[in-house]
């Protein structure tokens, strides 16, 4: 059995999908690793360490991916990669598929078993494969971390001789797990720290960690939470509420932090031009959702945006911002999952096509596309 590890294609990627401590784990669950050079280098991984652990490294991409059974990836193929691996490989990757149609059947035509880990379902078997999580957690203390090197005054109060200085107060929007990170980091930093979201279950959250919880609590909020724990779509009427309380606390904040995700959906607009010309000149926003259209009006993908005296960050791969522990977990999310496909006992590759696991996040399979959100309607 081969695993090919790749250096990511993608400029904006610094992560890596397998460590030393992984490859470790791979060899005694049977696998020869390769590693393609420098693959490492940007999450401060060397090739010889790498070498260490037993992995072979490949000069380029290849003859990592030559004749390679498994690819583990932290982006989605792209057209040039798929030529290169073989038909049949598995390959485990965050896929972001939404809206990329086109690019999930270049997958199936290539013949490759695709695998998105952002599908895992959030069971408890499957915790420890959850990238979704490993990495916001570390965007949401990556955000604060990004807020207060652009925020001009200081976090903490502080009371010195010369005079005091004031808490900074941060407001997060929306607490999943990169907001709750992102308020426990602030509190952590001395700020006066207010949250907000649209689910009920984060109110407890929020205040656990000792910030102050803000939100229009009607029956629509009472029940706004699907099944899975993701947040709903809220109506106008309860947007229009949400946001004239969110506009009156906004003037009165000096860093805002928005998370806000709807899965499979464009992030809801939580900010708007409006809102951010209420704010106090010198006041930051690091919007986290820039990559899925954005919560605040005017952030930038890529870019620091000023707007009426605002700064409005929106920094790309966020987790990749903190690249070598973020690839340090996202290596073991993937480890475990994979692991859960091998008959320890024979050392041959063995998927389950019918455990829940790889039924939720296979997209591609056989040459087809089988995922039920991206197969073509059965006639
Ligand atoms: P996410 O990344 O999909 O969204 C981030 C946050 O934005 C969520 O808390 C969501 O409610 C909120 N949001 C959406 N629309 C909003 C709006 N209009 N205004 C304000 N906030 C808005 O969410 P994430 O971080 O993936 O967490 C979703 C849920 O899954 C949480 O309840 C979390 O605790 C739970 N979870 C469960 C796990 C498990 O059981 N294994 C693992 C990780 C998370």
């Amino acid at each position: 059995m081969r695993i090919a590890v790749p250096r990511e294609s993608d400029a904006v990627e610094t992560r890596v999908a397998a460590t030393p401590e992984t490859v470790k784990k791979l060899k005694t669950l049977g696998f020869e690793v390769t590693i393609e050079t420098g693959a490492g280098t940007t999450s401060r991984i060397l090739d010889t360490e790498y070498e260490a652990a037993g992995a072979v490294i490949a000069k380029d991409a290849a003859s990592t991916f030559a004749d390679a059974d498994v690819v583990l990836k932290v982006r989605r193929p792209n057209a040039d990669e798929l030529k290169l691996m073989k038909a049949g490989a598995l390959v485990i990757a965050t896929m972001d598929p939404y809206g990329k149609e086109a690019e999930v059947q270049a997958m199936a035509e290539a013949g490759i078993a695709a695998f998105a880990m952002e599908f895992m379902p959030r069971i408890t078997r499957a915790q420890v494969m959850d990238v979704l999580s490993s990495q916001a957690n570390l965007a949401g203390y990556r955000a604060v971390i990004d807020a207060a090197a652009e925020y001009d005054r200081a976090f903490p109060m502080m009371m010195t001789a010369a005079g005091t200085v004031p808490a900074a107060r941060v407001f997060v929007m929306g607490a999943g797990v990169a907001g709750l990170q992102a308020i426990a980091t602030a509190r952590r930093l001395g700020a006066v720290v207010t949250a907000t979201d649209v689910r009920p279950a984060s109110k407890e959250q929020v205040e656990s960690l000792g910030a102050k919880f803000i939100a229009v609590e009607d029956d629509e909020f009472k029940q706004a939470e699907t099944a899975g724990g993701y947040a709903k779509p809220m109506s106008e009427a309860y947007q229009a509420k949400q946001a004239e309380l969110v506009a009156a606390h906004l003037t009165k904040q000096d860093i805002v932090i928005t998370t806000a995700l709807i899965p499979g959906r464009p992030a809801p607009r939580l900010i708007t031009a409006a809102m951010l010309a209420s704010m106090k000149p010198g006041s930051v926003v690091i919007d986290l959702a820039v990559e899925r259209g954005g919560n605040v009006e005017g952030a930038k993908a890529g870019e620091v945006a000023t707007v009426s005296g605002v700064r409005i960050v929106g920094h790309l791969n966020v987790p990749g911002r903190i690249a070598a522990s973020a690839s340090s977990l996202y290596a073991k999310n993937l480890f475990a999952f994979l692991e859960t496909m091998v008959d320890k006992t024979n050392k041959v590759l063995k998927p389950n096509w019918d455990d829940e696991l790889v039924k939720a996040t296979v997209l591609t399979r056989d040459g087809a596309v089988v995922h039920p959100a991206f197969a073509p309607a059965k006639s």
